[in-house]
């Protein structure tokens, strides 16, 4: 007799698609099982052990979609799927039919027929959420403009090696209230920590976030005073004051350069206080190079975090 082999879409598939969208949408615990497993993926090194390893993950393909550049985002990503054992397909917009309008929700079932994950570096958070609505494949949020879930995940992590667990400590976030802010609220109220935010009022975080934040009884405070946020914190955050796709560069250079964090704003943290920045940096402007290039720095832990953390997300969207 004949057989055929079945297509793609109706193999068994787990009943919920483990999507890892942004860190308000994932419960703490399984967040903090990611954290545990990063952690336990760099203790492992590049040859991830059985257990940490989803299950087919020889078969598995990771395709990574970039609307706006990575240098880290898509080697830590690449890296991170060969290391667990898998494969993976770099594409970038421009190379593919979305770019000539071809819909989002057809590319999403497309792509779902031939790989087991994909991961989305997007210019607008509705496309990542189109994604999510027609893929039957794990989607990962490589960063929009909205929110950067995975950095921040390797940040806790970060965090949590230099200082000890993140839960009831305090950390300072200095200057725009952007993507990267979006997902240290979210990881406030799902790891306990009090996260602090000093911001020019023109350059907020986004309303619904904090109403969210505070709704789900996260200990958010908002000033527009760097001083007030950074006293006694465990860690100084800061990020680019002008992210990919924003063209008001003059006018957010000016209303951000009282947020710059330098060695006097440094000293009101608490002593032995980490400073974190994602990367990419531009010294001169939201940080000194004695800051950034400093001991307090963990700024390339932070980058190295996201190859362990990118391994610990795939392996809970591929079942592990
Ligand atoms: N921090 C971060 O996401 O860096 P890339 O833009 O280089 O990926
Ligand atoms: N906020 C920055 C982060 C870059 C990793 C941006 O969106 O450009």
């Amino acid at each position: 007799m004949l057989t055929r082999s079945q297509p793609k879409s109706s193999r068994t598939r787990p009943k919920a698609v483990r999507h890892f969208l942004d860190l308000d949408q994932i419960s703490a615990a399984q967040l903090r099982r990611i954290v545990d497993m990063a952690h336990a993926m760099k203790k492992a090194g590049k040859r991830t052990p059985k257990e940490l390893r989803p299950k087919g993950i020889s078969d598995a393909v990771l395709a990574m979609i970039f609307e706006k550049p990575s240098t880290r985002t898509r080697v830590s990503f690449d890296l991170a799927m060969r290391q667990l054992g898998g494969q993976t397909i770099p594409l970038n917009h421009a190379d593919l039919q979305t770019g000539r309008g071809e819909p989002v929700s057809d590319t999403a079932k497309v792509l779902s027929r031939y790989v087991d994950c994909i991961m989305l570096r997007a210019n607008k958070h509705e496309t990542l959420l189109e994604y999510a609505d027609h893929a039957t494949v794990p989607v990962v949020n490589g960063l929009t403009d909205v929110s950067h879930p995975c950095q921040v995940i390797a940040d806790i992590m970060t965090f949590e090696e230099s200082k000890g667990p993140i839960k009831g400590r305090t950390v300072a976030w200095v200057g725009d209230g952007n993507n990267v802010a979006t997902s240290w609220m979210h990881a406030a109220v799902r790891f306990g920590f009090e996260l602090r935010l000093a911001c020019p009022p023109q350059l907020n975080p986004e309303a619904r976030v904090l109403d969210w934040a505070r709704a789900e009884g996260g200990e958010i405070l908002l000033t527009d005073e760097a001083e007030e946020a950074v006293k006694a914190a465990d860690c100084v955050v800061t990020d680019t004051w002008v992210s990919m796709g924003q063209s008001d560069a003059t006018r957010r250079k000016q209303l951000l350069s009282p947020y710059a964090v330098d060695d006097a704003l440094m000293k009101r943290a608490a002593k032995g206080a980490v400073f974190m920045h994602c990367l990419p940096a531009y010294r001169g402007l939201e940080v000194s190079a004695s800051v950034i290039d400093g001991p307090q720095s963990v700024v390339f832990d932070e980058a190295e975090n996201r190859l362990h953390a990118q391994k610990a997300i795939l392996a809970w969207c591929l079942g592990v």
